[in-house]
């Protein structure tokens, strides 16, 4: 691989023991995936941020390097972490791992990451440009700035994203490449959409069957960035989706030439199916919304539904801090608490120790929430429309 004056210095020590770990690192996935030279990369969002994700050993590894001096190159953005980094006492988050998870942040400060914990960093100030490469590692991110915005990443891993904070570059290769970034099967959908829910449930059916191609939705109502955050989670979470076109709606669709490609047909139908497979559980103990983190949009559909009422059952509604700070301003963060909801910061219901709060069923309208709560939380869930779930809770 062609390597620039600077980063033979990586290479050689000459910027330090943790730049020529990461960038050794570096060489080696471009080696492997055969890139012929590093990309600079315009921005990186890191993933292995909650303490219940990476334990102890993630924890000492980072504060290793933070101690070490190592400091990043490209503004890096976190992935959720495992609480709300300001109400997790009053919320009930365990207090040791709320110690843990603080010395995790202060490393990643340290190194001069920006403490913004949250899967949609492009509603929160780091907002790529078409075309710009960029090294993201969470997978809805990954997902909606590849299509969405057209952007170009592949979906990092936590260590390889983190390399490419701190070395400012990435290996050319994958979905920094044209060629690789054509549409391999296209999803014909006839079905009207009611809900953000269905383009989960949509999602989730697509990925399970397409798993790691690039689908080409034809078919899709006009859809909006909040419905194509669910379609785009669902679809990575399902399967390893991390590119995906619809047509007249995403950057470069209509450049695409889909003559001949295999069809999947998608009928309301099917989605109606999905929910019926996603749900395992009957009545929910708590309710969780926000994934991917809720737009502010979101929050206001929240507080449609909720104002002057009480609800029965604790309410979640997840998203990152900045668009927390503007829902305080809005008078959407009063409202939804008023009626016994709360908009939760930095986390979500995934890496959160939900299961040793004493819950047991979450419902969800997120396909990519209801896919992962089961395994990583060991909930049971109830996956439904925003209407029916917090109508279920009121
Ligand atoms: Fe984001 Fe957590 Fe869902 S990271 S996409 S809110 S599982």
């Amino acid at each position: 691989m062609y390597l620039t004056k600077d980063e033979e210095k990586m290479l050689d020590g000459e910027c330090g023991e943790v730049a020529e770990r990461l960038f050794r690192l570096l060489v080696r996935l471009g080696d492997i995936y055969g890139a012929d030279k590093m990309i600079p990369v315009g921005s990186v969002q890191v993933s292995g941020v909650s303490y219940k994700s990476i334990g102890d050993p993630g924890m000492e590894f980072l504060e290793d390097y933070a101690q070490k001096g190592a400091k990043v190159k490209a503004l890096t953005y976190l992935n959720p972490a495992g609480m709300d980094l300001e109400s997790w006492e009053e919320m009930g988050f365990p207090k040791e791992f709320a110690k843990n998870q603080i010395r995790i942040m202060d490393a990643f400060k340290e190194m001069g990451i920006v403490i913004t914990s949250t899967c949609t960093p492009y509603l929160a100030g780091n907002l790529p440009r078409y075309r710009e490469h960029i090294a993201w590692s969470e997978s809805s991110a990954v997902s909606f700035s590849n299509s969405v915005i057209g952007a170009r990443t592949n979906r990092e891993g936590g260590p390889s994203a983190l390399a490419a904070a701190i070395c400012g570059v990435t290996p050319n290769y994958g979905l920094h490449l044209d060629e690789n970034r054509i549409p391999e099967v296209v999803v014909k959908v006839d079905a009207d959409f009611k809900h953000n829910s269905d383009y989960g449930a949509l999602g989730y059916l697509v990925g399970k069957q397409v798993k790691n191609k690039i689908p080409y939705f034809i078919g899709l109502p006009e859809s909006n960035t909040d419905q194509l955050k669910a379609l785009g989670a669902a679809m990575a979470a399902s399967g390893a989706v991390a590119l995906y076109y619809v047509k007249d709606q995403t950057p470069d669709a209509n450049l695409m030439d889909i003559e001949g490609l295999e069809t999947i047909d998608v009928t309301r139908n099917e989605i109606s199916k999905t929910y019926e497979t996603l749900n395992s559980g009957e009545t929910s103990d708590i309710v969780i919304l926000g994934c991917p983190h809720a737009s502010l949009r979101e929050i206001s559909e929240v507080v449609e539904r909720v104002e002057g009422k009480t609800l029965k059952k604790p309410l979640w509604v997840c998203t990152s801090r900045i668009i927390k700070e503007a829902a305080n301003r809005m008078g959407y963060t009063r409202i939804i608490e008023e009626a016994g909801g709360k908009i939760v910061a930095d986390t979500c219901m995934v890496v959160s120790p939900i299961e040793e709060m004493g819950y047991e069923t979450t419902g969800v309208n997120s396909g990519k929430g209801a896919n992962y709560l089961p395994g990583f939380c060991k909930q049971k869930v109830v996956f439904n429309n925003i209407d029916e779930l917090i109508e279920g809770g009121i």
